[in-house]
């Protein structure tokens, strides 16, 4: 494992969170993962209503909690009814902004190329990229998980980001199910995830983080961190609980 891949855990708190939950959630947050912030970053990432409160809270406390948003638009700005460019996002406060999640690419068709595109935006405004990829349970079903999502990482991941781009695994029958894939799958997926990278100009397949996401909570958190190359977790449901997820993170931080 090479320097820049220091684990890394992120809470996709999804369509989750009113004014009043969401400072509560990210103060408490903020109180659940003082300890582990020198071994693991730890970033939360919130409905775009709650970025700028919730951006303002977290540089209030001053801790190593960094701020993520869900999604992006392509284009800098104009006439784009309803879309957040990724430069809008830096203004609240972001480090991270999520592209591809499995929910974006069912509920709203996007495809690896606009997923590809909008990874680029984010780059272009200073921000890191998470970019999901996983594949369905049929596709698993028919022994197509690793074409899948090798398919869908040669399309998606943008050219040129050296290390400052992180890629998240999410099998979509995993998410928000409570079911996971065993460690050997998350590990031959990963793997390939590794090998597949070298083909993308530009970036260095050594140092980007691979975070594995489907349903992980504290019960199984330790055994995820400690499968080979994977390098965090991107967290839905246990993220909206502090205790849940300082939970996991401890398991990441001590997996170094
Ligand atoms: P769950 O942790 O709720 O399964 O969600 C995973 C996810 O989609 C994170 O982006």
């Amino acid at each position: 494992m090479t320097d820049t891949r220091r684990p890394f855990v992120a809470g996709n708190w999804k369509m989750n969170g009113l004014r009043a939950d969401g400072l509560a959630l990210a103060t408490s947050v903020a109180a659940a993962t003082p300890e582990q912030a020198d071994q693991c970053d730890v970033a939360i990432c919130p409905p775009a209503t709650l970025l700028a409160t919730v951006g303002e809270r977290l540089a209030e406390i001053g801790g190593a909690v960094a701020l993520g948003a869900q999604d992006c638009a392509v284009a800098v700005h104009g006439a784009h009814t309803g879309d957040i460019s990724a430069e809008m996002l830096a203004d609240t406060g972001c480090r991270y902004v999520i592209v591809g999640h499995s929910e974006r690419r069912v509920d709203h068709g996007e495809t690896s190329a606009l997923v590809h595109d909008k990874a680029q935006a984010v780059l272009r405004a200073g921000l890191i990229p998470i970019v999901c990829l996983g594949e369905t349970e049929a596709e698993r079903d028919q022994g197509r998980a690793l074409a899948i999502v090798g398919e869908q990482l040669s399309g998606s991941l943008p050219n040129d980001a050296g290390s400052a781009l992180v890629v998240a695994y999410e099998p979509v029958w995993a998410i928000g199910t409570g079911r996971t894939p065993t460690e050997d799958e998350i590990a031959e997926v990963h793997r390939h995830i590794r090998n597949e990278m070298a083909g993308v100009s530009g970036i260095d397949p050594d140092a980007i983080r691979v975070l594995y996401g489907g349903s992980v909570k504290p019960a199984n958190a330790t055994a995820i961190a400690a499968i080979e190359n994977v390098d965090g977790a991107l967290v839905g449901g246990a993220s909206l609980k502090a205790e849940d997820f300082g939970a996991i993170c401890q398991s990441f931080a001590e997996a170094v």
